[in-house]
């Protein structure tokens, strides 16, 4: 399974935060008890850690799993979770977070549909003392102080795994019709990027038409039957999909079209939806790349890091009787 990488900001190492955050795996196993400090966050009302989450929207079955991580979690651990969907709007997110503020939420945490855009709000927030998580996505600021950390996959690894496909599993040219995902989300940025720098070096691979399908499945759909339409659209032999939806959409539309997928058009996305897995069986996608959405607990055990700010380390109780099986996993 894939990793969901934490990267955590210089300003908050440099806080006295960095040890918490750190910690992190371990915290998972050990138990985090409740204890009120001073310091950067708000403190927890009444032992309950209050915090609000400004989800992008429900485009994909990838977001679907995600949501559901989060609130499963955030139920499990008795975190009251205020939760916005945002409806793929960069518009809903901004008025979710100055909600937030104005609810004196203990933390707040979102998956930035879009990557530009958010300096001011996320001023706002410092000023009112809320540290920020970033989810999923991430965003383009200066000033790095504005967020504690960003909790996410690899996706210009993603674009360059998808790619390796092509290159290891086709001879000849491949002409590929590129889905992309939502304009200016960091994650369709990110997976061009790595796809294009990784056939560089492969000049019979090539993307020969790139379009956006906003990472929905009637929308790769429809961006497919148009394009089938087109000269192109009679050229391309492969296609390359920013998400496992758009691919599935795309899939529908060259059958419609009496086309093969899969062994006339090679097709690779991301993802990794168990949808991706049926077509996969059924011989219509080629390769799927995985992108976890299963963060809740990882983003969890970062909020009661930062929030609580203790850890209590995992220790037992050994008796005479175990002794001899347990000396063999003793480190210390
Ligand atoms: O940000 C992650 C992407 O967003 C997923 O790949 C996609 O399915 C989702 O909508």
């Amino acid at each position: 399974m894939a990793q969901v990488t934490v990267r955590i900001s210089r300003v908050v190492a440099a806080m006295g935060l960095a040890a918490g955050c750190m910690l992190l795996t371990a915290c998972s196993e050990q138990g985090v008890q409740d204890k009120p400090s001073g310091g950067l966050a708000a403190q927890p009302k009444e032992g309950k850690i209050v915090m609000g989450f400004s989800q992008i929207g429900s485009e994909s079955d990838w977001r679907a799993a995600n949501t559901v991580s989060i609130k499963t979690e955030a139920e499990k651990r008795g975190i009251d979770l205020r939760f916005a969907d945002a409806q793929q709007k960069q518009e809903n997110q901004l008025k979710a977070l100055r909600s937030f503020i104005a609810q004196k939420v203990d933390i707040i945490a979102f998956s930035p549909v879009v990557e530009t855009g958010w300096e001011p709000v996320l001023k706002e927030i410092q000023k009112a003392g809320i540290p920020v998580i970033l989810t999923d996505r991430n965003v383009d600021v200066t000033d790095r102080s504005l967020y504690v950390t960003f909790i996410g996959s690899d996706f210009v690894e993603e674009g360059r795994r998808a790619a390796k496909w092509f290159i290891e599993n086709t001879t000849g040219d491949v002409k590929v019709f590129e889905l992309r995902g939502t304009p200016g989300a960091s994650c369709a940025i990110d997976r061009k990027n790595g796809f294009e720098e990784a056939i560089e070096e492969t000049p019979r691979v090539q993307i020969i038409h790139s379009q956006d399908g906003n990472f929905e499945r009637g929308r790769g759909k429809e961006v497919m039957e148009a394009f089938l339409k087109t000269p192109k659209g009679k050229e391309f032999n492969a296609l390359y999909a920013h998400n496992d939806d758009m691919a599935l959409g795309a899939i529908q539309a060259m059958k419609e079209a009496g086309l093969k997928p899969g062994t006339d058009i090679k097709i690779v996305s991301i993802d990794a939806v168990k949808a991706a897995f049926e077509a996969m069986v059924a011989g219509e996608l080629n390769c799927t790349v995985e992108c976890n959405p299963l963060i809740g607990p990882q983003l969890f055990d970062l909020v009661e890091a930062l929030i609580k700010k203790r850890i209590v380390i995992k220790e037992g109780v050994y008796d005479a009787a175990v002794a001899k099986e347990a000396i063999k996993t003793r480190q210390y």
